[in-house]
Formats: structure tokens, sequence, C-alpha cells
């Protein structure tokens, strides 16, 4: 398959580190049984994966702009473009020896999100997006999946943990999903949940609070793959909400509805 010289840049910075995060992966899984656990080894192993992303897409792109999670954000000399980053989505799987965690790199351009990376090292999945250009899973032409009824739906969601987000409002979100639907899943990855809404694995997916790395690059991957994806009012501010929900047209309308609605005891 042909890609842009950009998605080119991009893949090419996901693959390297991909390698160096596969090969902090083998070495997580034999520190699982030392009393310490690898914490500070994945922490090492994170901001390598960032350093090595941000040294390859400075080299191809020189003044561009960043915003990345560990060096949170970067001025560049281009104020018409920046790359937003997450080295490492997913690092509780990481950590735990799981092998469900990606690289995301999106390029924003003037605001809007233009392209779309998302790398799963441990699978080898290379997930890429262009704007106007489709979705792709490896060589092949993503569609999100075409299911329109919640109850058969499989939904993609993030379960928020000790000390992160509203426990008990998302208990109420999650009783009502539950309860309408086929299954829920949490990956761990929310960058890989949005890709594989775009690869018709998961039919739709909402999560709070996701921050602009772990989202940029699933957004433009699950809309050029004809999904739907807005904040939980609907609108566009997925960033200043820090909310997230998609899916195809169907069932991203349904999942919005059922996740306004109030506890009904059943
Ligand atoms: C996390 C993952 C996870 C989501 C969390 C995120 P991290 O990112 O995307 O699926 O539920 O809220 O913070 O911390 O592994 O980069
Ligand atoms: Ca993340
Ligand atoms: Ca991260």
């Amino acid at each position: 398959m042909a890609r842009s010289a950009l998605l080119n840049v991009m893949v090419q910075a996901a693959m390297k580190a991909g390698r160096s995060l596969s090969r902090d992966f083998g070495e997580v899984q034999n520190l699982q049984v030392s009393l310490k656990g690898p914490s500070d080894y994945v922490s090492q192993a994170d901001r390598k994966a960032e350093e090595i992303i941000h040294a390859e897409l400075s080299r191809a792109r020189p003044g561009y702009a960043f915003l990345m999670e560990e060096r949170g954000a970067v001025d560049g000399e281009d104020d018409q473009h920046r790359w937003i980053v997450d080295p490492l989505d997913g690092t509780t799987n990481f950590l735990h020896g799981i092998p469900i965690f990606s690289i995301s790199i999106a390029l924003e351009r003037q605001g809007q999100i233009v392209a779309g990376v998302i790398y799963n090292p441990a699978m080898d999945e290379l997930y890429t997006a262009e704007r106007g250009g489709g979705a792709f899973m490896n060589d092949r032409r993503l569609r999100v999946a075409g299911r329109t009824k919640l109850s058969d739906a499989v939904i993609g969601t993030g379960i928020p943990h000790l000390g992160r987000g509203h426990h008990g409002n998302y208990l109420v979100e999650l009783r009502n999903v539950m309860g309408e639907t086929a299954g829920v899943r949490r990956m761990g990855s929310a960058a890989l949940d949005l890709a594989y809404v775009a690869a018709g694995r998961l039919d739709g997916f909402w999560e709070e609070p996701l921050a602009p790395w772990d989202t940029a690059a699933g957004i433009l991957m699950v809309r050029e793959a004809g999904g739907f994806v807005t904040d939980k009012k609907g609108g566009n501010d997925m960033f200043g909400t820090t909310t997230v929900v998609a899916g195809n047209e169907a069932i991203h309308r349904a999942l919005l509805k059922t996740l306004k609605k109030p506890v009904t005891p059943r």
C-alpha cells in the first residue's frame, strides 16, 4: 500500500518506539515475580519511547509543536502544526504483562486532526488514517461495524480507577449500558478502543476523563472508517470536555441517549 510521506514519517516513529517497547515488555514479564515489581522499569520504557518519537518527528518535521503525555506541551516555531503523542497507552496492561497497549501519534493542522497512527507492537497491528483518505489496519481498509441495534452491540469503555473519574456517575452509565447491550469490554488502551471501533471489532465506545493524547489519533481513525465521534453532549469538544462517545451512526446515537438516562431499578 502506498502511504503519503506524512504517514510514512509517523509510521516510522511509531514502529521504532514499538520495537523499544516490545523489548522492554519482554523484560517486564520477567520482573513480575520481584517484590517491587516492574513499575520503575515501565516508567523508563515509557519515557524512552517518547524520546524516540520526539527525535524521529522533530528530525522529519523541524519546528512543529508537540503535546506529549510525559513532556507536556512543547512550543514550535511552526504555529500551524502540533503532534499529539501518547508513547504508551495502556500502561497498566504493560505493567501487568498484558499485551494490549499502543503508541498513539496524531498530527493537528490549524486545530484540525489530519493524520493518525496507532500501533500495537505486541500484535503487530498498525492503524493509520489521513483526513479524507480512509483508515487502514496494516493494508486493509477499515469500516465501522454495521450493527444498528444496541441489543446486538459490544461496547468498549474505560472504568475509572483509584483517584480517577467520578465512580458514582460511571456506575449509573455502566448499569444502563450493560442492561441494553450484548456486552461491555474494558480493554485498557483508549487509543486501541477507538481503533477497534474503526475496525468494526467494537460497535461503540465511551469513556471519561480522557486526555487529547489518548483520543486524537483514534477520533480520526473512527471518522475515516465511516463512524461518528462526539463528546458526551453530542458536540465536537472531546478535548475540552475530556469525554468521548463513538460508534456507527445508529449505535453512536443510541449510546448517547442511553448514557443520559437516569438509573431505573430492574
Ligand atoms: C489510559 C488508557 C486507559 C484509560 C485511561 C488512560 P495510559 O492511558 O488509555 O484505557 O482508561 O483512562 O489514562 O495512562 O495508559 O496512557
Ligand atoms: Ca493514555
Ligand atoms: Ca501513556
